[in-house]
């Protein structure tokens, strides 16, 4: 998991590069390495850490040269150090190269070329590819064909950026089950991981498909196809975000920020959607066999539109995370099957995975995804964008919000072609619909009472998200909020399975967040509420009822909303909560340790 950025022009190449990096962090951020065409040879710095730090430290921009490499990364294979930051190169020095993906028979690899005399100065898999194309170079074959050949031996996932002191006026790039976007500019072109890179510069953009390279120069690009060498004709897009959307704009973080944008946001899904929402559950209305995929936060989305397709069209989805997918359920997919895949990222190799297996097996594949052009919309048969925009830190928050709106938007569109007795209530959940934005704001004029609740909650080491129905993915997810990026241990739990186990853990004042909107279900919520006063756990509750309050040490009062959308508004005081627990902590809340944005590896 890495960020990579590569550019051919007249600027100073390491300035563009480190620019570009510092939007990739997300992607992962424990090492960082550069390496720049100089007139006679390639320059490398490259070491463990933050960009920031290292700056300060390697003066990355101070090399002088018009075209080179760069990478953030999250380290696979070898530890986080500064030999196994990358670039990497070959035995000479001629080729230097960065990656984002896993090579999964480079042992192999290593072993034949260790046995050729390669002398090797890292651990990581990439540093084969290098002198797999060296290898291939002794051939005497053109620096293109060497690269294709050595290409053709790897197996796995590799997002590529690779420079040859001997032919600068070039970049190549390649894409393979990670993910690559190249920048087209006037006189100058990028290459990187994700469009924020290189966005200062350009919106002209082409999305590389998988088994795909391309060879840059400064005012020119060419796309080939790995398998036969032969060109193919790529479309250049054009990019709405600009690169202001894609920046903090005034906020400490990232993840405050996105968590403002909600309304914005989850407007723009519903918008961005009433056009071809009622087209799209069409499709799908005739089946009946249906999965739904994801992992993480996705996968808790998945939970909330298992429910409401229950509950609204009266299908009965299996929800399994993408991970698991394959091993059993992946079987009983047959061409009547429907596949519902959830991924903000649109790149998370486990839900693309399953999505593969779903294609192969003949399925229909509906994804759910984020961001434009990833690989899980271009194998998808259909799509439905949440529209939520570039978001940076790595705790999903309006990825989520948008997910559930467009689940809510398809679950009522479904419901209409098929439970027509209900179309009154659809209606009405329909205009309720349109108001979660306003409600989501009202919520957000709150943030300061939850700041002070932070505070008196900071030193807790255990917490438990209780909810029923609709409001255990809720539970779910405020639990994934906090331990993400407080790094307290916390649990989401059906309010019903408190009693079968972890109520043994509930003492005095082990925080429970109970999630208790108005509805069918609020009296046995507070059954289990009380359950938890009785050993003197404290009560945080989020609703909107007189009975809650009296059963709560704290209770956070929400605006009214059908019980069916709350969890897109009940959600957002649980981010806050957990943002400010995060920053309180001395932690930074939009690069949790050991956690990355998009998981491209399995
Ligand atoms: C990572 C991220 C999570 C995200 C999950 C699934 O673990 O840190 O925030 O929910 O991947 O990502 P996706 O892009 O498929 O929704």
């Amino acid at each position: 998991m890495c960020g990579i950025i590569g550019y051919i022009g007249e600027r100073k190449a390491s300035e563009v590069l480190i620019e570009g990096l510092r939007r990739l962090e997300y992607r992962g951020y424990d090492s960082v390495g550069v390496a720049v065409n100089k007139k006679d040879e390639i320059e490398i710095r490259k070491a463990a850490g933050r960009i920031d730090e290292l700056n300060e430290k390697l003066k990355f921009t101070e090399i002088e040269g018009k075209s080179g490499i760069a990478q953030t990364r999250w380290a696979t294979h070898g530890e986080p150090n500064d030999a196994n930051a990358h670039p990497h190169t070959d035995c000479s020095g001629e080729i230097a190269l960065v990656h984002n993906g896993i090579i999964e028979n480079y042992l192999e690899l290593k072993e034949e070329l260790l046995e050729k005399g390669h002398e090797f100065k890292s651990e990581t898999d990439t540093e084969v590819i290098a002198h797999l194309i060296e290898e291939e170079l002794k051939k005497n074959r053109s620096f293109e064909e060497a690269l294709r050949k050595a290409l053709l031996k790897l197996k796995g996932s590799f997002a590529l950026a690779i420079i040859y002191s001997k032919d600068k006026e070039h970049l190549y790039f390649v894409r393979n089950e990670s993910p690559l976007v190249l920048g087209v500019g006037d006189g100058e072109m990028f290459a990187a991981s994700d469009v924020p890179a290189f966005l200062a510069y350009t919106n002209k953009v082409v999305f590389l498909d998988d088994g795909e390279y391309a060879i840059l120069s400064r005012d020119s690009f060419t796309v080939k196809d790995i398998k036969t060498g032969k060109e193919k004709k790529k479309e250049i897009k054009e990019i709405e975000w600009t690169l202001e959307m894609a920046e903090k704009q005034g906020y400490p973080h990232f993840m405050l920020k996105e968590i403002y944008e909600q309304p914005q946001a989850v407007r723009d899904a519903i918008y961005g959607n009433a056009g071809n929402i009622d087209q799209i559950a069409r499709e799908i209305a005739a089946y009946d066999k249906i999965f739904i995929v994801a992992m993480g936060t996705s996968y808790h989305a998945a939970l909330y539109g298992k429910y409401l397709l229950q509950r609204l069209a009266g299908k009965v989805p299996i929800v399994e995370e993408a991970s698991e997918f394959r091993y059993e359920a992946g079987n009983l997919i047959d061409e009547r099957t429907l596949i519902i895949a959830i991924t903000q990222s649109g790149e998370t190799a486990d839900t693309l995975a399953a999505i593969k297996l779903a294609k192969e097996k003949g399925a229909k594949v509906l994804s759910i995804v984020n961001v434009v052009g990833s690989m899980a919309t271009r194998l998808s048969d259909l799509v439905i964008y949440t529209h939520a925009g570039p978001e940076i830190g790595v705790a999903a928050t309006k990825t989520y919000t948008t997910q559930l709106t467009v689940l809510a938007m398809l679950a009522i569109a479904l419901g209409k072609q098929l439970k027509s007795g209900e179309s009154a209530y659809l209606t009405k959940l329909n205009k309720e619909l349109q108001r979660v934005p306003d409600l989501i704001e009202e919520v957000l004029k709150h943030e300061s009472s939850l700041k002070d609740l932070a505070e008196v909650l900071k030193d807790k080491r255990d917490f438990f998200y209780i909810g029923r129905g609709v409001s255990v993915p809720t539970a779910f997810e405020g639990a994934l909020k906090l331990k993400e990026i407080s790094y307290i241990h916390a649990e989401g739990l059906s309010a019903g399975e408190l009693k079968h186990g972890p109520l043994a853990l509930i003492e005095d004042g082990v925080p429970v967040v109970a999630i208790a909107p108005s509805g069918k279900l609020l009296e046995k919520m507070i059954s289990n509420i009380k359950e938890v006063n009785a050993r003197r756990g404290l009560i945080i509750s989020l609703g909107n009822s007189e009975s809650l309050r009296s059963v709560s040490d704290i209770f956070l009062e929400m605006p009214e909303v059908d019980e069916l959308l709350s969890p897109i508004v009940y959600v957002v005081p649980l981010q806050i909560l957990a943002y400010h627990l995060a920053v309180l902590r001395g932690n930074d809340p939009d690069k949790p340790r050991n956690l990355a944005k998009s998981v491209t590896v399995e």
